[in-house]
Formats: structure tokens, sequence, C-alpha cells
């Protein structure tokens, strides 16, 4: 909605632009018409100030550190609802009713088993790949398995894409962790729940019955939920960008896998445990906040701050709390859980982390569970991808349907040679 003017001055000349309002958080300010009006662009790496898209799906407020998707605080959803609920409610924008929801899960339910020529791809790489390497190539070679639903301008294909994406990628992530160990590949079985589902195919083996953990299914569960969507972050932007071309979804949701995978992003939490177990016992943690203050020493606590929650991360506060279920379901006792107490306990009460606002975020606590359920720490970016999947199909879907939707072109400030005539090679 436009509201009022802002004015911008650029070489003594008087610009008005108009403010556009949300239903919360900060105004932007519409600069679409910037260039042609003042020959000029914005210069903004990183996007620190750049509202990319309009979107209903996902609100953040980072000073508050409060979540809301379409509405609903992440905390009520993580207590409360379901991964397969939290889908549906992304994808659709409303809760769904007690029909709707029993559709949803089952069409996803039967969506779960791989083409069977998927095999080979997965005999393809290397015994050691890492499980994101092989979730890049296998979800990029799904457009070469639907030919029959990546007319993105149908939005019945559009639907169809969407959950397929989120059914297979539960089976895709296993095969990548069984591929690894050298188990065999398990089938989907489908009077499992989604995530119960994952843990089987994951864990089980063909030689016996798997049982899932009540505790252990809830848990997975959450942190599903918990990674479910988060607005317009590296990955997603990614999605959106590749998809402002008119690629398929499957080619999209790959190349969203490929930025989640570094560790700034969703590599986070594979680096946070691996932080918190090479510290090991609680009297050397002093010695790594001082080298997270060091500005010569390029470590810095993993798990650690976040570009837009300048407060507690909200999912911090689910994870903290979902450690000690699992630990007690589980019956384990890692040290590393009070080493990463101990270190956030030191870490916000010292001035160069309160000043600097760097709180927990979602991926300090995450590792620790999931060490816990078994996961290697390869595996923990492989979840993170699974889980927002759904969060960049609702987002992928949201833009194409987007009549005003343009392809993404960034300009530049350019800083390299002007114009300068070729000089043939033996003249050089
Ligand atoms: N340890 C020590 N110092 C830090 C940390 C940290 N984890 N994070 C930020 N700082 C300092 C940084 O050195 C800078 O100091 P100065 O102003 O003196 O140069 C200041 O805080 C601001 O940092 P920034 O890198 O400009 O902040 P950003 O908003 O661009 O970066 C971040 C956010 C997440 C990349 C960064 O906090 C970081 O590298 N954290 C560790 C990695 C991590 O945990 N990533 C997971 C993010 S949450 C998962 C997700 O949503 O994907």
């Amino acid at each position: 909605m436009a509201d009022k003017q802002a004015e911008l001055t650029v070489g003594g000349e008087n610009f008005d632009f108009p403010t556009l309002k949300g239903s919360c958080g900060p105004d932007v300010i519409d600069i679409r018409k910037l260039y042609g009006k003042t020959d000029r662009f914005t210069f903004d790496p990183g996007y620190k100030s750049t509202a990319s898209c309009e979107s209903a799906l996902t609100f953040i407020d980072g000073q508050e550190g409060v979540l809301l998707h379409r509405g609903y605080p992440i905390g009520q959803l993580a207590e409360n609802s379901s991964f397969m609920e939290v889908a549906y409610l992304l994808l659709n924008g409303e809760l769904p009713s007690q029909d709707e929801y029993a559709d949803f899960t089952n069409t996803i339910t039967y969506h779960t088993m791989l083409h069977d020529q998927m095999r080979q791809f997965y005999q393809g790489f290397r015994r050691d790949a890492h499980p994101m390497a092989i979730m890049c190539g296998v979800v990029g070679a799904l457009s070469s398995f639907y030919h029959d639903s990546t007319d993105i301008s149908d939005p019945e294909h559009r639907k169809i894409s969407s959950h397929r994406l989120i059914a297979k990628m539960p089976t895709i992530a296993a095969w990548a962790y069984k591929y690894a160990v050298g188990q065999p590949f398990m089938q989907p079985d489908n009077s499992l729940s989604y995530t119960g589902n994952f843990l089987r195919m994951t864990f089980g083996v063909p030689a016996e019955e798997y049982e899932v953990v009540p505790a252990v299914e809830k848990a997975m569960d959450r942190i599903f939920i918990l990674h479910a969507d988060h607005e317009q972050n590296a990955s997603t932007s990614t999605v959106r960008l590749a998809g402002s071309s008119g690629a398929n979804p499957f080619a999209c949701i790959s190349a969203g896998i490929a930025c989640l995978w570094g560790p700034a992003h969703g590599g986070a939490n594979e680096a946070a445990l691996n932080m918190l177990r090479e510290i090991g016992t609680p009297d050397r943690i002093p010695h790594y906040i001082e080298r997270a203050k060091d500005k010569n020493d390029p470590f810095r606590l993993m798990g650690f701050g976040h570009r837009v929650y300048k407060n507690y991360d909200p999912r911090a506060t689910v994870m903290q709390k979902t450690v000690r279920e699992v630990f007690d379901a589980l019956k384990v006792n890692d040290p590393v859980f009070e080493t990463a107490l101990k270190l956030e306990e030191m870490a916000l009460n010292d001035p160069y982390f309160q000043e600097k606002k760097l709180f927990p975020n979602v991926d300090f606590y995450s590792g620790v569970i999931l060490s816990a359920i078994g996961f290697p720490t390869t595996m923990f970016t492989a979840l993170f991808a699974l889980a927002r999947t759904v969060g960049w199909v609702a987002q992928w879907n949201e833009m194409i349907s987007d009549p005003g939707q343009v392809i993404g072109r960034p300009r530049q400030l350019y800083t390299g040679p002007t114009q300068r005539d070729y000089v043939p090679l033996d003249k050089r």
C-alpha cells in the first residue's frame, strides 16, 4: 500500500518516491523508478537495507526476537503443531481443517518414493561424498524425471512439483546417508509419519524391524518446524533469483541447497558442534571467547550472531529445551551440552557480544541434538535442506504466482578499467 513520499536530493534536484507499508515491519521506500528518474543506482552489497520482494509468508522482528509464519509465532507452532501442518500453512496461507490435513499428508506420503533409476545417480558419487554434494546433484536431477510437471505457468504443475519435492526430500537425504555408510537404501513406509519415515529410512536396515522412538520423532519433527522457513535468507533469495528466470523448481531448489551448504548459513550447525567438541571442557572456553574477539583471528563463535536477530533467536530457545527432552528419552549425557550452556552464559555476559548484540542462533544447539539422535555432522546441513525445502517451495510459488514478477537482475558499481583498445599478443 503506497503511503507517504520519501524525498531524495540528487545533484541539487529533489525527487519523490512512494513509501510502501507492510502489515508489520519497517516501511519500504519504493525506488523502482530511481534509475529512470535520477540516472543513479543504489549500492547495497549483502542487501542489508534492501527488501527484494513482497511476501506474506514469514515475518521476523530481529530486535524483539520474533518469528511468525503466516502470523503464527514459531514457539506456538513448535509446541503444538506438526511439520506437515506447518508445510500446509506455509504453502496455503491458513492452517488446514482436519480433512485438508488428512488429504495433504496422504498426498505427501504417496509421493515419497524415488524413481528406481535414481539409484544409478547415487552409485556415481564417490563413497565419501558429502551428503550436500549428493543432494545438490540428485535434487537437480529430479527435473530429468518429471517432465510432466515442469510447466511453471500451470498452477497444477507447480502444485505437483511442490508436493514431489517436499515428499521426496527425506528419501533423498536418507539415501545420501545410507550411501556413505554402505548400507542398503530403505524404501519409504507409508504407515509412518513424514518424520518417522525419515528416521526409519536413515537408521533402519532391511534385516530387522525399526521402531520409531516417539520422543525422537517429536524432537526431529520440531527441528524440521524450526527450519521450515526464514523469509529472504541467502538460500531462499537464491531460489527466488534462480526461479525468476523461469527455471524449473527442481533446478531452483538445487541452487538453494548449494547456497545453504556454506558455513555462514546452513553449514553453521556442523561448524558449531565441531567447535564445541574442539573446546571440549568449560575451562577452555575463555580462550575461544578471546579468539572470537580478536580481529586478527578469523575464528568466530559458530552458532552465534545473526544478520537479522539482534536478540535471542526464538528458534534457539526451543532448541535448547529440545536438547533436554532428547537426552532424557535416549538417556544420553554428552558433556558437549554443558560446554554449550557455559559458553552461552559466558558470551552473553561479555561486553563484546553484548555491544554487538550477538546471541545464540538456531544452529548453536541443533547439532547437539542431532548428534545425540545419531546423525554424523555431515548430515546436519542435509537435514536443514530437507526442512527448508518447504519454505523454498512456498516462496518460489509465491513469486511465480505474482503477476508483477520479473527476472531478478541486480546492477553494480563498476570499478574496472574504462574502455581501452585491444593490443595484439606480439605487441605485449
Ligand atoms: N563471533 C564473533 N564475532 C562475531 C560473530 C561471531 N559469531 N558474528 C558477528 N561477529 C562480529 C563481527 O566480527 C563484526 O564485528 P565488527 O563490527 O567489529 O567488524 C560484527 O559482529 C558484525 O558482524 P557481521 O559479520 O557484519 O554481521 P552479519 O550480520 O553480516 O553476519 C553472521 C551474520 C551469521 C554471518 C555472523 O554472525 C556469523 O558469521 N556467525 C557465525 C556463523 C553462524 O552461526 N551462522 C548461522 C546463522 S543462523 C542460520 C541461518 O539462519 O542460516
